[in-house]
Parts: structure tokens; C-alpha cells; sequence
């Protein structure tokens, strides 16, 4: 039977609520639990770092993770459980990534652009305040992946770009030096729950609208009660669309449960009793694991253990895999043999040319890189033989080249266009390969 690798981190910045236990730990428990599956847990308190700069939180949430975790089900004998940072081959891989992303890559990644978005909003200078920290997390994350050679990497939609750039860099590197990685994929569940938060946003710490997933029972309540509804007295029928008790209360039920539930909303249940049947239900799944909780928390010591025996099983993957991978990219033993037959120089695959004839009649062409990517497609051509032409012209590097925006354009003709979200950089890198292969 084919085993599937199933890796996630968990970023040490916070404490965990209702939102993260319905959406990431309460799934993840339970696939831990399913055959064939090997699961890789960790806790991100190297991207913490990125978030914070307030080391007694980053220690507290990373004993909070781990004792929620633990306290939810997860079996450490039976996955790999670990803390990134007590991993020192997680750094030293993410510098041979570094070396091998492309910078314009980086430039793309959601976060970043969000953040130079805010500072041009602002009128700030683009990388005000951004750290080069924010910037390279794309490529720490790929080594927390591309370390244990995943599979599968079950994140949020926010993270399935992260996902694409490790692939983009575990192929680069593969390219290279040879195939070291396995490239993963993002998982999305869909049926798994994104919580409403007590204000009917999404549940999230930066809105300040959580249950905090261990909370005492009496602040428990408190939260439920606290949440946003309508204002419609009981006996008034009540919308189950949209509310996010509703919500909140279908997350944790059964499916009868629910169905009594939004029988009881169309009767006109009253706020109060409705808040009082989602406290009930919250607090019945949640007590037992609240007592575990509270017995991991009082003892960090146990906790510090479990993580570096976590450690240990962890770096019998990562310190084999990082010697190979030293040994791949030319850091090794001064008195082996250098550069051995078989390893003369991987030969960078070339991108290539396809001409193809387009629905209205007329000829183009696309150069695409050896990793499927578009770089530059062409305007329509009348005739195969001009297509044909300006792609020989490129190929041999005749004629005046030169891009004025998008467009490529050769002695006094545009071209070609680069392909959505490509540099001419990258287009100029490309088209240089030909040169260097005619020579
Ligand atoms: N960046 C992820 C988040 O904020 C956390 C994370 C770090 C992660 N390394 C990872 C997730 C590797 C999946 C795989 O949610």
C-alpha cells in the first residue's frame, strides 16, 4: 500500500479557538488516525518570529499549540510532532532554496503585495516597515516542506499559493541538481468548517471576534452569549441563513441535531435559550478535552519532552536528506573526487517554442519554460511563415531585441507579449539558454 505524507505547521503567535479546532486540528486528528496516511505536525515558531516580536507570547502559544493539540487526540507514537526550530536542517535547507527561488517569485506572494498595497495606499515608500523576513516566508515554508518530501499540505485557501512556490522551488532544485524532492499539493477540504466569529466575520484573532477553543466554562458562556444576532423577539420565526449561532451550533452537532435546530429557529426559539443550546453542545465536546488541557498546560516539562523526542524522530529524515543535499549542490568533502563523470553539469533544460494556429485563422507562437510555464506568447501572425521567422530570429538571437512594457519587440516589430504574471527577466534568462546552446 502506497503511503501518502500529510504535512502542516501551525504558526506559534496565538491561542487557539473554536475557529482553528473546527477548521485544522479537529480534522487533522482525526486523518492522523486513517491508514496508509503519515502525518507531519509541527510548530512554526521560526514563521512566528515573521508575526511577532514578543518572545514571552511566542513561547506561551507554542505551549498552548502543543498542549491543545495533544489534548485533542493527536498520538505523537503515532505521527511526527515536532517544533521547527529544534530542526536546524529547516534553516539550512531554506538557504539553498533562497538560492534557487526566483526573487520575482517572491515579489508576487499575497502577503508581501498586501503589504507594499498598504504602504502605497499610505504613500509610504513600497517596503516600509517590511521585513525581508515577511519576504522570504514563502521559501521557509517550502524547506518545512520540501524537507520531509510531503504529499499533501492541507492549509487554507490563503496558503495554496505558498504551496505553488515550494513546488516551483523543489522543481527548480530538482532541475539542477537532480530529483531530490517530491513536489507537493495544496489540500483544500471542503467540507470542513470555517467558523463565524461572535461578530458573523470569519473567526479570527486579527478580528478580535473568537472563543478561544479552552476557554473556562464560564467565560465559555460568556463568549456564546456575547454573540451578534438579530433582534427579533422570541416567538418571532428566526433566519437560519446567515446566522452565526446557527453556524457555530451545525459545526459541532449531528445532522439531526441541526435539523432540530433550525426547526426550533423557525418556531421562534428565543436568542437566549438558542444561546444556551450552543453553550450546552460546545461545552459537552469541549469539557473533556478542557480537563486534558488543563493537566498538559501545568506540566511544560512533559510537553518540552514530547516535542524533542518529536525532534529526534523528525532529524532522522531531515539530517540524512540535508547530507545528501550539501553533497548535491558542491558542499562536501574536499577529498572525494570532484566532479565526477556522471555529474557533469545537469543540462539546464532549454525552454521551447509552440507555434499553433488559433481559431481566427491566424499563427502564433508561445515559448513556455521546462517547467510548463508560459513566457511569452505572440500576437497573431498571417502566415506560419512570419510566426515561423520572428521565432527563428529569437532562437538564434539575430536582430535588435528589446521590450518596451509587455512587449517584445524585434528590430521594428512587436513580437510577443510576456505571459501573465512573467518578467522580462525571466524571458531574457530564457532566450540567453538558446544563445548559449548555439555556441
Ligand atoms: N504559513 C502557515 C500559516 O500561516 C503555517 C506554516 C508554516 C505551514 N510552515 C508550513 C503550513 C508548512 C503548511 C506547511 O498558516
Amino acid at each position: 500500500m502506497s503511503v501518502t505524507r500529510v504535512l502542516t505547521g501551525i504558526t506559534t503567535s496565538g491561542t487557539p479557538h473554536l475557529g482553528n479546532y473546527a477548521g485544522a486540528i479537529r480534522p487533522a486528528v482525526a486523518a492522523s488516525r486513517r491508514a496508509g496516511v503519515e502525518s507531519f505536525y509541527f510548530l512554526a515558531d521560526y514563521h512566528a518570529l515573521i508575526k511577532t516580536a514578543d518572545p514571552a507570547r511566542v513561547q506561551r502559544s507554542t505551549l498552548e499549540i502543543a498542549a491543545s493539540w495533544l489534548a485533542c487526540g493527536l498520538d505523537p507514537d503515532k505521527v511526527w510532532f515536532y517544533r521547527q526550530s529544534d530542526i536546524p536542517e529547516i534553516p539550512e535547507l531554506t538557504w539553498l532554496l533562497t538560492c534557487v527561488a526566483g526573487k520575482g517569485i517572491l515579489n508576487r506572494a499575497h502577503a508581501y503585495k498586501a503589504a507594499v498595497d498598504k504602504n502605497r495606499e499610505a504613500g509610504e515608500d513600497d517596503d516600509a516597515g517590511v521585513t525581508a523576513g515577511l519576504f522570504m516566508y514563502p521559501v521557509l515554508m517550502a524547506a518545512d516542506i520540501l524537507m520531509f518530501k510531503a504529499h499533501s499540505v492541507p492549509v487554507g485557501r490563503d496558503q495554496i499559493q505558498h504551496i505553488e512556490m515550494a513546488r516551483d522551488f523543489g522543481a527548480r532544485f530538482n532541475h539542477l541538481y537532480g530529483e531530490h524532492f517530491v513536489l507537493p499539493e495544496a489540500a483544500i477540504e471542503e467540507n470542513v468548517a470555517t467558523l463565524p466569529g461572535l461578530d458573523g466575520r470569519k473567526m479570527s484573532k486579527s478580528y478580535d471576534n473568537t472563543i478561544p477553543l479552552f476557554a473556562p466554562r464560564d467565560e465559555l458562556r460568556k463568549r456564546v452569549f456575547s454573540i451578534l444576532t438579530d433582534s427579533r423577539a422570541p416567538g418571532e420565526p428566526k433566519a437560519t441563513e446567515g446566522s452565526a449561532l446557527f453556524q457555530l451550533y451545525q459545526a459541532f452537532a449531528t445532522p439531526a441535531q441541526t435539523a432540530e435546530f433550525a426547526v426550533a429557529f423557525a418556531a421562534g426559539i428565543g436568542w437566549g435559550e438558542a444561546k444556551q443550546a450552543l453553550f450546552e453542545l460546545l461545552d459537552a465536546e469541549l469539557a473533556p478535552l478542557r480537563g486534558k488541557y488543563e493537566a498538559l498546560m501545568a506540566r511544560p516539562d512533559h510537553i518540552e519532552a514530547v516535542l524533542r523526542a518529536g525532534a529526534e524522530k523528525a532529524r532522522a529524515i531531515a539530517t540524512p536528506l540535508m547530507l545528501e543535499l550539501r553533497r548535491a549542490v558542491g558542499l562536501r568533502d574536499l577529498r572525494e573526487q570532484a566532479g565526477g563523470k556522471k555529474e557533469a553539469k545537469a543540462k539546464a533544460a532549454l525552454p521551447v517554442f509552440k507555434q499553433y494556429r488559433e481559431k481566427d485563422g491566424r499563427f502564433h507562437f508561445k515559448l513556455v519554460d521546462a517547467f510548463g510555464r508560459e513566457l511569452l506568447v505572440s500576437p497573431g501572425f498571417a502566415s506560419p511563415r512570419e510566426a515561423g521567422q520572428a521565432v527563428a530570429a529569437l532562437k538564434a538571437g539575430a536582430g535588435t531585441r528589446a521590450f518596451r512594457g509587455d512587449a517584445l519587440w524585434l528590430d521594428e516589430a512587436e513580437v510577443a507579449r510576456l505571459a501573465e504574471g512573467i518578467e522580462a527577466g525571466d524571458v531574457i534568462a530564457a532566450l540567453e539558454a538558446f544563445a548559449a546552446e548555439e555556441a
